[in-house]
C-alpha cells in the first residue's frame, strides 16, 4: 500500500500549485500528476464537454495508476464535475473550490474579485458560495482564458509580458464597483504559479488568497495513518497527448519533482 499513489489531475499544469503544498505536508508519498493536453483548455468548453471527458478520464487513470486519493486540481472540472467523478469511482476524490469563503473572512472593503476560467466563473457553484459565506459582500467576476495560457508560457519559460497580466485584471478591477476590490480568491488552479506577475500587475495592493493550502490539509487529513514510502522518489507525470509543447515542460516538471513523462 504504500507505493500507492496519490493522483493530481488538471487540464495542463495549474494542479502543480495544488501539488506545491501538498509536497510540503507529505514529503516522501508518491505523487503522480495527469494532465489532460488533449482536452485543453477546460474554461472555454461547455458543462457537457466537461461533464462527459473527465469521468471517464479519470477512470482510465484511476485502473492504470491504482492510486489511493485522487485530487481534481483544477477548479473547472471540481466545479462541473465532482458528483459524477464521485460516484463512478470508489475512492476518496478530493475537489478544488474557489475560496469564496476565506476571501470574505479577510476583505475589509465587502468586494471580492473571483478570477477564474470563464467556465467557472458562470456556474452556479460560485453563486452559491458567495451566497453561503460571502453574503454581505459584492462579488465580481471575471473569466479568463489568455491568463491560463500566460501561466503555461511561464512554465514552458517563456519571458512574462506586464502588459498582457494588466489587460487581464483590467476586466476585473474595470467593472463597475472593481476599485473597491481588496481580495481576489485565485479560482483557477494556474493562477498562483503566475502570482508574483498578478501582483506587480494589480493597480493596487490587493491580496490574492486561492485553496491550495486547504487542500493539501485535506489530503494529508483524509491519509493520516497510511503508510508511505521511507524517502521520496521522483514522480511520473502523465499526458494525454504528449508532443513537443509537453515535453518543454520537463525541467518546471521536475522542479516539482514529475522527472519521468508519459503518455496516457
Ligand atoms: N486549471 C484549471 C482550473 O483550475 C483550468 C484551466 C483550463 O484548462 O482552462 O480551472
Amino acid at each position: 500500500m504504500s507505493d500507492a499513489p496519490i493522483l493530481f489531475f488538471d487540464s495542463g499544469v495549474g494542479g502543480l500549485s495544488i501539488v506545491a503544498p501538498a509536497r510540503a505536508l507529505l514529503p516522501t508519498a508518491r505523487f503522480v500528476y495527469a494532465a489532460d493536453a488533449a482536452g485543453f483548455p477546460y474554461g472555454t468548453k461547455s458543462e457537457a464537454e466537461i461533464a462527459a471527458r473527465v469521468p471517464a478520464l479519470l477512470g482510465r487513470l484511476a485502473e492504470r495508476y491504482r492510486p489511493r486519493l485522487i485530487v481534481i486540481a483544477c477548479n473547472t472540472a471540481s466545479t462541473i464535475a465532482l458528483p459524477a467523478v464521485r460516484a463512478a469511482l470508489d475512492l476518496p476524490i478530493v475537489g478544488t473550490v474557489p475560496a469564496v469563503k476565506r476571501a470574505a473572512e479577510l476583505s475589509v472593503t465587502r468586494t471580492i474579485g473571483v478570477l477564474g476560467t470563464d467556465a467557472t466563473v458562470r456556474q452556479a457553484y460560485v453563486a452559491d458560495l458567495a451566497a453561503r459565506f460571502a453574503a454581505d459582500c459584492t462579488v465580481l467576476r471575471h473569466g479568463s482564458a489568455a491568463l491560463v495560457e500566460l501561466a503555461e508560457a511561464k512554465l514552458r519559460g517563456a519571458a512574462a509580458d506586464p502588459a498582457a497580466y494588466r489587460a487581464v485584471l483590467a476586466g476585473l478591477f474595470d467593472q463597475p464597483g472593481g476599485d473597491s476590490i481588496d481580495v481576489v480568491v485565485n479560482a483557477c488552479t494556474h493562477f498562483p504559479l503566475v502570482a508574483d506577475e498578478l501582483a506587480a500587475a494589480a493597480p493596487r495592493a490587493v491580496r490574492f488568497v486561492d485553496g491550495g493550502a486547504g487542500i493539501a490539509r485535506r489530503i494529508a487529513a483524509l491519509t493520516e495513518g497510511q503508510d508511505w514510502p521511507d524517502r521520496a522518489a521522483s514522480g511520473t507525470a502523465v499526458f494525454t497527448r504528449l508532443g513537443a509543447a509537453e515535453r518543454a515542460l520537463a525541467p518546471a516538471l521536475a522542479a516539482y519533482g514529475f522527472d519521468a513523462i508519459e503518455g496516457l
